[in-house]
């Protein structure tokens, strides 16, 4: 019998040729998230999955399909798959890091500068037909050139914002567990600062840390009292990195000047507090929403499953102890 293949969202058709040719494949054709119990009607006999990072992965989907071997997220962000699980059963995890970094950093600096210049708030003001006469003293915004860029978490995509920075005469601090080689921390001119001591001094903060334990609600009421007043927080990360209240008090509040938000804690449910703030700025999960992105991305999770269904290690496997079972039973 052929091995089987859900794909819970269209992506791309010709992406899919290398799956169709081998496998049986079923693809969740509309442009939505797959319903919950769709989902665990159809991932029951299948053999690989392609998912999205809306579908949760957990332990109920791994005791209804117990013939998986290959999860393939179409996401860097792995928030969504319960890792340990799948590895205790032997089942591949595999992701797409890398291809999406550079439009990931795109839209993190452009909520930066989008929130800096109130270009949300000039944009509703003109097409609203109140612009009537030359404007001097209204809409005024911060600068960006050379301010001081916080960047937390300093992983490929911290660093393609550190990069950009560079090119705004911006000063880079930055906050990771881990140092990163004095090479790169000459090249990109970015310093390391202890957290709390980034967030007190950065003009703009931006989130680069993938979700877990460890990161949940990193940035709550404390850490956000600490932030200047004139300080803006961009988030393209994940949303719960985030406490959501205790960021709409410090809005409301001033404690800091506005925020670029991506992510959010339940999306796409978005507090009626953030959607009436103009000191706000508002998009719905598009940190890799560019065709050439999602299409490499897309690529990669069919390369991921494909590799991982023909026996072959996948390139981005997450659980390689996994991994290292299956070569010696395979050897
Ligand atoms: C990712 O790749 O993790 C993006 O946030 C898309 O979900």
């Amino acid at each position: 019998m052929k091995k089987s293949v859900l794909v819970t969202n269209k992506l791309f058709e010709e992406v899919l040729n290398p799956l169709l040719n081998r496998f049986e494949v079923e693809v969740f054709q509309q442009d939505e998230p797959m319903p919950r119990d769709l989902f665990k009607e159809r991932v029951e006999d299948k053999t690989g999955l392609i998912a999205m990072s809306v579908d949760r992965v957990d332990q109920e989907i791994f005791d209804i399909a117990q013939s998986l071997t290959v999860v393939s997220t179409v996401s860097v962000g792995v928030d969504h798959i319960d890792i340990e699980t799948a590895t205790k059963r032997g089942i591949m995890i595999a992701n797409t890091p890398g291809v999406l970094t550079e439009t990931t950093a795109d839209l993190a600096f452009a909520l930066m500068m989008t929130v800096a210049r109130r270009i949300g708030e000039a944009e509703r003001y003109t097409r609203s037909g109140k612009w009537k006469i030359p404007i001097y003293r209204r809409l005024l915004g911060t600068d960006v050139y050379r301010k001081t860029l916080g960047i937390i978490g300093f992983g490929r995509i911290g660093r393609a914002v550190a990069r950009r920075a560079g090119g705004f005469g911006m000063k880079v601090l930055y906050y990771d567990i881990a140092r990163a080689d004095k090479a790169v921390e000459s090249d990109l001119n970015a310093h390391l600062m202890p957290l709390d001591e980034l967030l007190a001094t950065a003009d703009f903060v931006s989130l680069h840390v993938p979700l877990d334990k460890s990161t949940e609600k990193l940035i709550d009421q404390r850490r956000l009292a600490l932030m200047k007043r004139s300080a803006f927080l961009i988030n393209t990360s994940r949303g719960k990195v985030i406490d959501e209240i205790d960021l709409i008090k410090a809005l409301k509040h001033k404690e800091i000047a506005g925020a670029g938000l991506d992510v959010f804690e339940r999306e796409p449910c978005l507090p009626r507090e953030l959607i009436e703030m103009e000191n706000v700025v508002l998009t719905p999960h598009i940190g890799s929403a560019s065709y050439e992105t999602r299409k490499k991305m897309a690529e990669l999770a069919v390369e991921n499953c494909f590799l991982g269904l023909e026996g072959r290690r996948p390139r981005y496997l997450l659980n390689p102890e996994v991994w290292k079972e299956k070569g010696d039973k395979i050897s």
